[in-house]
C-alpha cells in the first residue's frame, strides 16, 4: 500500500449525477414509465421494439438540458486540473456533467447519450437530438440507421484496454456514486487492490462491494467528494 498516491484512478456511477437531479438505476426512482432497465437497455429490447428504446434515450438526452453539474462534479474537475500525478476519471454515466465541469481525462465506459452509430457502416457521430423518427448518418447517408452510443447490457464496455492498464498502475482507486451491481466495472476494485492500490468507496449506502475497500465513507457525493478532494490537495 502506498502512503501518498501518485497515480488515481476514479470510478463514477449515476450516484454522482443524483443531486443534479438525474435519476439513477436502482434506486426508488430507478423505474422509466414502469420499466425496468434492462427492459430498455439490452441488444434484444431494440430488435423486439425499437421505438420504445429509442424513445428512452431520446428522453433521457433531452433531460440532459434542464440538468447542471454538482459539488461533486466540480470537485473531481477541480482535482484533475491540480493534480500533477497521472489521474485516469472512468464513468458509467451516459450524461455530459463530468465533461461540463471541466474534467479531461474522461472516459465514459458505457457510452454517451450525445453520441449514436451507424448500424450500417459503425461509425460513431454527435447525436441529433433524437433518433425516434430515424435520423440520418453522417457518415454514410442510411436512414434509419443510428442507434444510441450506449453500451448495452451483453455488450463490451469501451476502453477496457486503458482502463486495466490504469488500474494496474494506481496507487488509489476510489469509488463514487455506483453500487457496484454490473460488471466489470464493479470489479475495479479488486484488480486495483490486487495490484497495492489503497480502496475507497464514496457512497450513499454501503454498495454491494463495499467489503472489498479499505474505507468507505456514506453519504451524499455533493458532500463527500468536495471533502475528500480538499483533504488531498491540502
Ligand atoms: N450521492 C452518492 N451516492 C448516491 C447518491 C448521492 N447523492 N444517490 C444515490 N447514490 C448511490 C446509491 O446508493 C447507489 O448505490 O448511487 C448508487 C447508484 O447505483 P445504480 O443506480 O445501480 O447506478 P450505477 O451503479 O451507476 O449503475 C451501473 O448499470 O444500468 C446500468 O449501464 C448502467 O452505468 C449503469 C450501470
Amino acid at each position: 500500500m502506498h502512503d501518498k498516491p501518485g497515480n488515481i484512478v476514479i470510478l463514477t456511477g449515476a450516484g454522482i449525477s443524483a443531486e443534479s437531479g438525474v435519476a439513477t438505476f436502482r434506486g426508488p426512482d430507478g423505474l422509466w414509465e414502469g420499466h425496468r432497465v434492462e427492459d430498455v437497455a439490452t441488444p434484444e429490447a431494440f430488435a423486439r421494439d425499437p421505438r420504445l428504446v429509442q424513445n428512452f434515450y431520446d428522453q433521457r438526452r433531452a433531460a440532459l438540458a434542464g440538468v447542471e453539474p454538482n459539488a461533486a462534479h466540480l470537485a473531481l474537475a477541480r482535482l484533475d486540473r491540480e493534480w500533477s500525478g497521472d489521474l485516469l476519471l472512468v464513468t458509467q454515466n451516459v450524461d455530459d456533467l463530468h465533461e461540463r465541469a471541466g474534467s479531461r481525462r474522461l472516459l465514459h465506459m458505457h457510452g454517451e447519450l450525445r453520441r449514436a452509430f451507424c448500424l450500417s457502416c459503425d461509425e460513431r457521430q454527435d447525436s441529433p437530438a433524437t433518433l425516434i423518427e430515424g435520423a440520418t448518418c453522417a457518415a454514410c447517408g442510411a436512414s434509419e440507421a443510428l442507434r444510441p452510443d450506449i453500451v448495452w447490457f451483453g455488450e463490451m464496455p469501451y476502453h477496457m484496454e486503458r482502463i486495466e492498464e490504469a488500474l494496474s498502475g494506481a496507487d488509489l482507486f476510489v469509488s463514487i456514486g455506483t453500487s457496484g451491481a454490473v460488471y466489470p466495472a464493479a470489479g475495479f476494485v479488486r484488480v486495483a487492490a490486487a495490484h497495492g492500490a489503497r480502496t475507497l468507496e464514496l457512497n450513499l449506502d454501503p454498495s454491494e462491494g463495499t467489503s472489498f475497500f479499505d474505507e468507505a465513507r456514506h453519504g451524499p457525493a455533493g458532500t463527500l467528494v468536495p471533502q475528500w478532494v480538499d483533504s488531498l490537495l491540502g
